[in-house]
C-alpha cells in the first residue's frame, strides 16, 4: 500500500428541534433522572415532519467539504439505518444535492457500526487508487422508526449526521487512517431489528403490521455484547497498528450509552476521561454517532493535530468495528 487515506475535513449537523428528557417524561413512564443515570443522555435532536436523512446527510457533507476547503469528491458513501426510501439508496440523492453529479454513490447498512464500515470502504477506495477524494457520511433520522410508546428505545435515539472527507496522502502525515477492523455475527440479528418492510415480510404475503415497522432492541443483551465486541475489536486494531492502549489519546466510540463507553475504556485499561462523549447532547445517533462526536470534539478543542485516535462501534447485525488514525490539523468552524 503506497498511499493512505487522510482525513481532510469533518462536518456535523443536527436538526434544530431539541427534545429534552422532561419532554419525553410527559408522555412516557420515564424520568430525567432515570435517563441521565442509565444512559448519560440529557437531550436529543429530532427532525421536523418532512425532513429526511438525505437533508441531514447533505448538510453534514457540505460542511465537511467546506472544512476541508474542497470543491468536491469523486465518491460518496452514506451509512444509514434510516434511508429516505427502501429503494433506491440515499447516497445518490445526497451526492446530487451537494452538487456532485455523475459520481459513484452508495449506501452502507451496518446500523450503529455503519460509519466505521463506510470508513473502511472509503479508505480502501483511496488506497486502491479508485478515488482521490471520498465523502464518508453517517446520517440518521432515527426518530422516524421509533415506536413512540416504547420507553426503552424512545429515550435513547436521536437524529443527526456527520461526515468526513478522505483524500489521498501519506501514511505518516496527521489525519491518516492507519488500520480498520470489522466483524459481524448474523445470529444476533434479532437483538436490534425492524422486522417489517423488507422481503421477509413481503414473501410471507401477510398484511403488514404497524408494530413491525418500528425499531426494536433487546437493550440488556446489546449492552453486554457491545462492551465485549468493542473492547475485542479495539484490541485487534491496536495490535495491527502497533499501538499500546496507553498510546491512545482519544477514544471516540459509538455513543450508545455513557456506561457502555466507560466499560469499554475500563476493559481496555484506558482512563475514562480519554473517551470523547457528546451523547448527553445528541443521544445515540446510530451511524451518525462517530462522525458527529468527531465534529463536536473538534469544536470543543478535544482533538489536536497528531493525537492518536481510536474509533470503535457496535451495532445491529450484529456488526462491530474499530479504526486507528492520527488526528489532522484542521480549522474549527
Ligand atoms: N425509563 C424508566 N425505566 C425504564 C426505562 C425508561 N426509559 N427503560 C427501561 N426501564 C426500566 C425497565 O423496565 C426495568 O424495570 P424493572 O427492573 O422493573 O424490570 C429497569 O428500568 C431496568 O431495565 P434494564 O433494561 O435492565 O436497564 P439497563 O440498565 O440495561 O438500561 C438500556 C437499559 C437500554 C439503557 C441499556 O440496556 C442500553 O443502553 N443498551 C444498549 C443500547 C444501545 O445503545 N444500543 C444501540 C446499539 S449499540
Amino acid at each position: 500500500m503506497n498511499r493512505a487515506a487522510v482525513i481532510a475535513g469533518v462536518g456535523g449537523f443536527v436538526p434544530p428541534r431539541v427534545v429534552t428528557n422532561d419532554e419525553l417524561a410527559q408522555r412516557l413512564d420515564t424520568s430525567d433522572t432515570w435517563i441521565r443515570s442509565r444512559t448519560g443522555i440529557a437531550q436529543r435532536h429530532v427532525v421536523e415532519p418532512g425532513t429526511t436523512t438525505s437533508d441531514l446527510a447533505a448538510e453534514a457533507g457540505r460542511r465537511a467539504l467546506k472544512n476541508a476547503g474542497a470543491d468536491g469528491a469523486d465518491l460518496v458513501i452514506v451509512a444509514t439505518t434510516t434511508p429516505d426510501r427502501p429503494c433506491p439508496a440515499t447516497a445518490p440523492t445526497v451526492a446530487t444535492r451537494i452538487g456532485l453529479t455523475d459520481v459513484p454513490a452508495y449506501d452502507v447498512a451496518a446500523v450503529c457500526s455503519g460509519f466505521v464500515y463506510a470508513l473502511q470502504a472509503g479508505t480502501a477506495a483511496v488506497t486502491s487508487g479508485f478515488a482521490e477524494r471520498v465523502l464518508v457520511i453517517g446520517a440518521e433520522s432515527f426518530s422516524t422508526i421509533l415506536d413512540p410508546s416504547d420507553r426503552t428505545t424512545s429515550v435513547i435515539f436521536g437524529d443527526g449526521a456527520g461526515a468526513v472527507l478522505l483524500r489521498a496522502g501519506e501514511h505518516d502525515e496527521p489525519g491518516a487512517v492507519r488500520d480498520v477492523h470489522l466483524g459481524s455475527d448474523g445470529a444476533m440479528a434479532d437483538l436490534i431489528t425492524v422486522r417489517g418492510g423488507g422481503a421477509e415480510e413481503r414473501s410471507r404475503g401477510e398484511v403488514p403490521r404497524q408494530e413491525d415497522r418500528y425499531f426494536r432492541m433487546e437493550g440488556k443483551s446489546v449492552f453486554f455484547a457491545a462492551v465485549r465486541r468493542m473492547a475485542e475489536s479495539s484490541r485487534t486494531v491496536l495490535a495491527r497498528t502497533g499501538w499500546e492502549v496507553a498510546d491512545v489519546d482519544r477514544l471516540v466510540g459509538h455513543q450508545a450509552n455513557t456506561r457502555i463507553l466507560h466499560a469499554v475504556a475500563e476493559q481496555l485499561g484506558l482512563p475514562p476521561e480519554r473517551a470523547v462523549l457528546n451523547i448527553d447532547r445528541v443521544g445515540n445517533t446510530s451511524a451518525a454517532s462517530i462522525p458527529l462526536a468527531l465534529a463536536d470534539a473538534m469544536a470543543d478543542g478535544l482533538l489536536r493535530a497528531g493525537d492518536r485516535v481510536l474509533l470503535t462501534a457496535f451495532g445491529g447485525g450484529a456488526t462491530w468495528g474499530s479504526a486507528t488514525l492520527t488526528w489532522p490539523d484542521l480549522p474549527v468552524g
